[in-house]
């Protein structure tokens, strides 16, 4: 390798990290200046007496769900014929009988809610569209225990093999076409940022977004947030030695025996969209 090879594959390799730094640290200064202007600001927001600036007390996790997917349909149904059905189920561990609140911020919540709804949206009209039996429903469970306040959003879209979960992950990975930026659709997928922005909102107040596939079948995507508001606090990047080397150093050579590789009669395997 030459030098120039060096510090590509090594500028590579942190502009993720370094773009899931950013990005971290573009959510948190939004909200600080967010939260100034509406509480030094003069007016009270009148839709949202209760709020502390942006934050809601009592968020009510199932209306911000109803809410996301009410936009992704409206979104979906300009592309497709149709948009899949919403069920929605709670469970409270902690008090059987009382709707799941959270002290949160419902618009990161909705943001989160509402890139997994389109995603999901769009993976059950790609294999559905053409079936006779209609759209499978997507299913939205609400959980709160001890430690955790959990949202699933389980689509019958097809799903995603396990070797691919990781790179949805990356800023930029897509399998729609990217949208033009003349259009006065609303996008509903082909930028790739969905997902990478999705999990830095869950991972700032310390939850996190993972998703678990079976392929030929669906997906379920879970945002985990914390259950106790003390348990809520902020997430953001340090610059010291660690962050540094991510900077210096390369990923390395692999330190397992058979990485995993493309299937041999990779055609076959190839997804439709
Ligand atoms: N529920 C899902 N079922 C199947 N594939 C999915 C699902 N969610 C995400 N994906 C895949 O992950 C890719 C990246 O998703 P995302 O980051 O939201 O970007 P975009 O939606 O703009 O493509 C999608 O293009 C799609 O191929
Ligand atoms: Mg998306």
């Amino acid at each position: 390798f030459s030098d120039t090879d060096v510090a590509v594959s090594s500028t590579l390799w942190t502009i993720p990290y370094f773009l899931d730094r950013f990005y971290t640290n573009r959510i948190s200064f939004r909200m600080l200046i967010n939260q100034h202007t509406l509480l030094f600001g003069n007016d009270i927001n009148p839709a949202h007496p209760k709020h502390i600036g942006s934050i809601d007390p009592n968020c009510s996790v199932a209306e911000v769900v109803t809410d996301a997917y009410e936009t992704a349909k409206m979104v979906c149904e300009q592309y497709y014929s149709a948009a899949p059905e919403l069920k929605i189920e709670e469970f409270n561990a902690k008090a059987s009988q009382k709707p799941i609140q959270a002290v949160y911020v419902p618009s990161h919540l909705f943001h989160m809610l509402f890139e997994l709804f389109k995603n999901a949206m769009r993976a059950t009209n790609e294999l559905h569209e053409c079936s006779k039996e209609g759209l499978p429903l997507i299913k939205a469970k609400v959980t709160l225990g001890k430690e955790d306040l959990s949202v699933k959003i389980s689509d019958r879209g097809g799903g995603v093999a396990l070797r691919k979960i990781d790179r949805l992950f990356n800023y930029t990975y897509s399998t729609a076409p990217t949208p033009s930026l003349d259009s006065k659709r609303v996008p509903l997928a082909g930028f790739g940022h969905g997902l990478p922005i999705s999990r830095l909102y869950a991972r700032y107040f310390q939850g996190d977004l993972k998703l678990y596939s079976m392929e030929g079948v669906g997906t379920d995507a879970v945002i985990y947030l914390k259950a106790l508001s003390s348990e809520s606090f902020e997430r953001l990047p340090v610059f010291n030695k660690s962050a540094w080397r991510h900077y210096q150093e390369g990923p390395g050579a692999d330190d397992w025996s058979n990485p995993s590789k493309e299937p041999r009669d990779a055609s076959k395997y190839k997804a439709k969209r």
